[in-house]
């Protein structure tokens, strides 16, 4: 349906990166609810993959069952990226993916991420160098541009291709803007049209699988990949993906499912954490999961203090059964 390189993939559907929120508890609770072709590690610095930094190897932590796998990278030296793929290739991903995207200071000021769109010959010889490190698809997430005033996004992607990428995914969106305005779908469309036959992907804003069939209709896009809106509505892949192939969307997921998804991701978060980072992680999240699951203030305010794995238990149990 959708190949990068050698990789096949079962739906053109992929979960974006999401620093601090798309890691592996997310990811292996997410998948099995099916329409994910690939999912993302959050952007992992390169330098820091290569020192085997405690934050580092915690965000490259995998499972069999988190698969297909993509790892992403940032950093600007050939070098360190080209050993850092190297590595993550031995250590669980099927695909690896360079940002040029990002418009975090901590990211930009070290001329990762997308300031790498200020220079994009030095940009492409940069992946030209991961590319011929590893034998695994490379794939290159970007963003239209640093500003309005120097859309570079379809003329990289010509050149990322020629330097052998193996797809490329965009954010309509320029670095400057952040995430104000609306995705630029002609933006995205142009990026589409400057490459000769690898897929390009489109990002921003897809939150429904109308959405996705609107972006991929518009831009004539390959695939989509979703991040924000997955995290309120993770059925958004299987829905989108019963849309893009038989028109029609299965019976919404019930209250009792959604707990269901919220138990298993936090006992996720207990295996692969602890109990402290668990319930660190679920008093944030109710904001997004809180919105489907009904009018139910005291709920979300009591998750958004909650401080041990039995009360979270216990206010589950309750919510479930006061819903039944
Ligand atoms: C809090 C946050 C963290 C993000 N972290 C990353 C990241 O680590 N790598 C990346 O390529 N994009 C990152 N993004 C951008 C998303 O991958 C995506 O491009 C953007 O949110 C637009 O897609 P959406 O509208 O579906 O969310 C992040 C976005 C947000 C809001």
């Amino acid at each position: 349906m959708l190949t990068f390189g050698k990789l096949k993939l079962d739906s053109n559907l992929l979960l974006a990166p999401i620093s601090n929120y798309c890691d592996l508890a997310f990811r292996l609770t997410i998948r099995p609810l099916g329409g994910l072709g690939l999912a993302c590690t959050d952007l992992v610095n390169s330098r820091g993959v290569l020192r085997r930094t405690k934050r580092t190897l915690e965000l490259l932590r995998t499972e069999p069952a988190d698969r297909p796998l993509c790892i992403q990278l940032y950093g600007c030296e050939a070098g360190p990226m080209a050993d850092a793929a190297r590595w993550c290739r031995d250590n669980g991903a099927e695909m690896l993916d360079i940002n040029m995207g990002c418009p975090a200071p901590k990211v930009t000021r070290h001329n990762g991420g997308a300031a790498l769109l200020k220079t994009p010959p030095a940009a492409v010889r940069l992946a030209e160098t991961v590319i011929r490190a590893v034998d695994l698809p490379v794939t290159v997430k970007v963003r239209l541009g640093w500003c309005d005033d120097s859309i570079v996004a379809p003329a990289l992607a010509g050149d990322l291709e020629r330097a052998g990428a193996a797809g490329i995914i965009v954010h309509g969106r320029t670095a400057a803007q952040q995430f104000k305005g609306r995705v630029n779908l002609d933006g995205i469309r142009r990026v589409v049209e400057a490459v000769r036959s690898i897929p390009v992907i489109g990002n921003g804003d897809v939150r429904s699988p109308a959405d996705a069939g609107r972006m991929i209709d518009r831009t004539g896009c390959a695939g989509v990949m979703i991040g924000r809106y997955a995290l309120r509505d993770p059925w958004i892949f299987r829905d989108a993906h019963a849309f893009l192939t038989t028109g029609s969307l299965p019976p919404p997921p019930s209250v009792a499912d959604r707990l269901e998804f919220m138990r298993t991701h936090f006992e996720h978060l207990l295996r692969l954490r602890d109990e402290r980072v668990a319930c660190l992680v679920f008093r944030q999240r109710i904001s997004w999961y809180g919105p489907k699951l009904g009018h139910c203030p005291a709920f979300r305010e009591a998750m958004r203090n909650v401080r041990s794995a039995g009360e979270f238990r216990r206010l589950l149990a309750d919510f479930w059964a006061a819903t039944d």
